[in-house]
């Protein structure tokens, strides 16, 4: 393939889903009907659906036939022997527990390592890892380098070591229950984690006698990364990168409704004994016999096949090249978009694109209902919504105001991404006349999800 430019989708349709093509007074009237919050809508109502990447890929048709094989045996079911062969092909870990997603696994893993005068560092915590760290009393710390949202870098989702030791050694090791590396990071932007920074962090842990656990939804993004990024990997098979990957680390939590290519799913794994046998008496509790742990043995089917099918180069170049092909048109067209592209989403800068729009006034919010307005695009508010509200019921700006377009895995097309590109541009082009927006109603935690909005007089 390599004398042609064009990177095609590595696959064809076998089972369609229509998309319901609405007008623009159609959607101004579901915004009013939502409170201009996207988390509201009638799912039918949206054209290209870019809320997450998570559990929102399309199966192949080996995962459905694996599906049909799917054995409900209460224990030792021979699907749960499938799964955990494909879990430990690429992650050798002892211990394997399945859980319903991957919150749940860091439900359980935390209520064991955690509690009050712990502290948790990640390169930068997911939002519900942190909300699984506090949950338990313990402090949870990102210990990403601040970096400018356009500085090209190729490994932004590195954690800054430096300050790693500093909180280790300041707060006492006796008090981190376990370090954690997030890959990719979400947080950051999507961005990938250099097998030397895992490396450097290892040593770390080493040094400190600390234990070393991967969140590792997007690995096979990341390894991809790894292998055309990171010098001394080009020629290494993606399986072999994820191993070297889990072999730096002594545990996982994994979401396997990202690159598990599954709808629900996740586990929890490690090499400790004793840490397995606490949770896995949390697994009893909370989600399930160890052999099925959340999940039907068709989930633990199709989690099994959607693992081998992860890893293949073809499917990875697609992938990181399509969102990169979003990304990059933004970019060459003038809007502003956190750089480099990352493996699962873009990221655009609403505070950039939007400086008329006070932070507190919300200009994520502004941009997004704006795309889904003109486009019946939904993305996400990451910035003021989400994270400006804090415990002491008091409201600061959030360090930026991103909207984020996540990009399901084999699901879209690329005239669908070109039709993105198109209304992000119209909308982009238009920004100046976006108004801010006014909160009505918010619960008092996670407002984001269900906060009703009005739009301010322009
Ligand atoms: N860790 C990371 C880095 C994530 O991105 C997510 C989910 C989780 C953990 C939790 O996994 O959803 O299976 O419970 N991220 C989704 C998102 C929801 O939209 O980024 P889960």
């Amino acid at each position: 393939m390599d004398r042609w430019q064009t990177i095609i989708e590595p696959f064809r349709i076998h089972s369609v889903e229509p998309i319901r093509l609405t007008t623009e007074g159609e959607r101004q009237a579901a915004l009013e009907r939502a409170g201009y919050n996207l988390f509201n809508l009638h799912a039918d109502d949206v054209i290209i659906d870019l809320l997450t990447d998570s559990g929102t890929g399309a199966m192949s048709r080996d995962q459905w036939a694996a599906v049909q094989r799917g054995d409900e045996s209460y224990a030792g079911s021979p699907s749960w022997y499938r799964f955990l062969e494909s879990v430990q092909r690429l992650f050798p870990f002892k211990h394997v527990i399945p859980t319903h997603q991957g919150r749940a696994a860091e439900k359980i893993l935390f209520s064991v390592l955690g509690g009050a005068g712990k502290v948790v560092p990640n390169n930068a915590h997911f939002d519900t890892t942190r909300a699984n760290v506090e949950f338990t009393g313990a402090e949870a710390v990102d210990v990403s380098p601040v970096r400018d949202p356009h500085e090209m870098l190729p490994f932004k989702g590195d954690a800054d070591v430096d300050a790693l030791e500093r909180l280790i050694s300041e707060r006492g090791r006796e008090r981190v229950p376990v370090v954690f590396m997030t890959v990719t990071n979400n947080s950051m932007g999507g961005q990938p984690v250099s097998m030397a920074n895992l490396r450097a962090v290892r040593d770390v842990c080493d040094r400190y006698e600390l234990p070393l656990f991967l969140d590792a939804c997007r690995f096979a993004e990341n390894a991809w990364f790894i292998k055309t990024l990171e010098p001394g990997y080009g020629d290494k098979p993606i399986p072999e990168i994820v191993h070297e990957m889990a072999s730096l680390a002594d545990g996982m939590t994994m979401s396997a409704k990202k690159d598990g290519l599954a709808n629900i799913g996740g586990w929890l794994a490690m090499n400790d004994d004793t840490l397995a046998e606490s949770c896995r008496n949390m697994l009893i509790l909370t989600e399930g016999f160890p052999t099925y742990g959340g999940l039907a043995g068709r989930d633990l089917e199709a989690i099994a096949q959607g693992l081998e099918e992860v890893v293949d180069e073809d499917y990875l170049r697609y992938r990181i090249e399509s969102t990169s092909y979003l990304g990059t048109a933004l970019d060459a067209s003038g809007v502003p978009v956190v750089m480099p592209i990352g493996g699962h989403a873009v990221y655009l800068d609403a505070r950039a694109l939007l400086p008329h729009v006070n932070p507190l006034a919300y200009p994520g919010q502004s941009l997004a209902v704006a795309l889904y307005r003109a486009g019946g695009i939904r993305g996400v508010e990451i910035g003021t919504v989400m994270f400006g509200r804090h415990p002491d019921g008091s409201e600061s700006p959030a360090p930026m105001d991103l909207v984020r377009l996540a990009i399901p895995r084999r699901t879209y097309t690329q005239s669908h991404v070109d039709y993105v590109i198109e209304v992000v541009r119209w909308v982009a082009a238009r920004a100046a006349s976006l108004t801010g927006y006014r909160i009505v109603d918010e619960p008092r935690q996670l407002r984001h999800f269900t906060a009703r909005f009005v739009p301010l007089a322009p």
